[in-house]
């Protein structure tokens, strides 16, 4: 049997953790996918820079577009972050019937409807499960695993570099500025923090997870965000005093008797015995409440090389597998139902 073969567009930190993984776990993946498969080329942008990860000689390329244009190539990872050119190269992906895994959520916020209107034309999936939750399996439960409910809400914790930041506030009592440069050695914040600290990367994630949920078009005028760069220790010794925490929360509430959603992305004083009061450094948490099946909670590692490249992989498989039946893919379907969503004040 012919392996199917892959194009890895990016070599960052997520770029080299899914290489890095691949190489090291194929076999077994193979095995338990029951699909032969390689890695064919690399896209990078810059062939000249060291690399943490030792390629095969002739991997490499400077051009995402060798990738699109090799007809071998069946699947294509888009990890090289932006919207500029990820845009172009998701687009052409498409166009060119490659299946195509994305962890980027800001590509998503930014031009998802568009992007999931031509895989739906097309009839070539786009799979996601990486650009919300890091390495938690968010995307694809509630795709899949909580298919059959309406959601009442989801209130999450979902920028690990913030919760990276307030804990180390909160719990050693280090500066803002020594904590972000702690999350960037990391590798939690995305290479330009300002999204990280803003609340705008918890807000793309936020606007995927409303997508999922309602169908409804991304539209990222209307989600109320602020972030944490104005939290200082004296607002943590406030709470602290008054048996709260501070989180970067977001909360997407579906309201029943007006069927509008409220989406909001906002440093949150939360009592210590909440659940999530708790959920410290890099984790992620996810609150979801269905109607059918009640209250659920995903935890996990929410940003980094190695869970974030778990989500990626797992995505990679589903893209095999699916690829081998392209008339059954659970690519997502936009189904554009249109809600009002509160104004901030309602
Ligand atoms: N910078 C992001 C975060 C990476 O800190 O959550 C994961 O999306």
């Amino acid at each position: 049997e012919k392996p199917l073969q892959l194009g890895l567009a990016g070599l960052g930190t997520v770029g080299t953790g899914v290489y890095e993984t691949i190489s090291r776990n194929h076999a077994i993946l193979e095995a338990r996918a029951q699909i032969p498969f390689a890695i064919r080329k690399v896209a990078v942008r810059d062939l000249s820079r060291p690399r943490d990860v030792e390629l095969p000689p002739g991997l490499l390329t400077d051009n995402w577009r060798d990738l699109v244009d090799d007809p071998e190539i069946d699947i294509i990872i888009e990890l090289i972050g932006g919207t500029t050119e990820a845009y172009r190269l998701v687009k052409a992906a498409l166009q060119a019937r490659k299946p195509v895994v994305t962890g980027n959520k800001a590509l998503l916020a930014e031009y998802g409807s568009e992007l999931f209107q031509l895989s739906a034309t097309m009839g070539v999936p786009l799979y996601f499960e990486a650009s919300a939750g890091g390495g938690i399996p968010i995307i694809q439960s509630m795709q899949n695993s909580l298919i059959c409910n309406h959601i009442k809400s989801i209130i999450g914790i979902i920028n690990g570099t913030s919760n990276y930041i307030l804990s180390s506030m909160e719990l050693e009592g280090v500066s803002f500025e020594t904590a972000l440069a702690r999350a960037q050695q990391l590798g939690f914040a995305e290479a330009d923090p300002t999204f990280d600290i803003n609340g705008w990367d918890a807000a793309h994630k936020a606007l995927i997870l409303t997508m999922l949920a309602y169908g409804t078009p991304l539209t990222s005028d209307k989600i109320y965000v602020s972030g944490i760069q104005g939290v200082q220790q004296v607002d943590f010794e406030f709470a602290r005093k008054l048996g709260y925490n501070i989180k970067l929360l977001v909360v997407i509430r579906h309201h029943d008797d007006t069927d509008a959603l409220e989406l909001r992305v906002q440093p949150s004083f939360i009592p210590n015995d909440h659940i999530l009061a708790s959920v410290d450094g890099v984790f992620n948490a996810i609150a979801v409440d269905g109607d059918i099946v009640g209250e659920t909670l995903f935890y996990g590692r929410g940003a980094g090389k190695n869970p974030t490249a778990s989500a990626v992989i797992a995505d990679v498989i589903t893209a095999m597998r699916e690829s081998l039946h392209p008339e059954h893919h659970t690519g997502f379907h936009p189904y554009d139902k249109e809600r009002r969503v509160l104004n901030i004040n309602e």
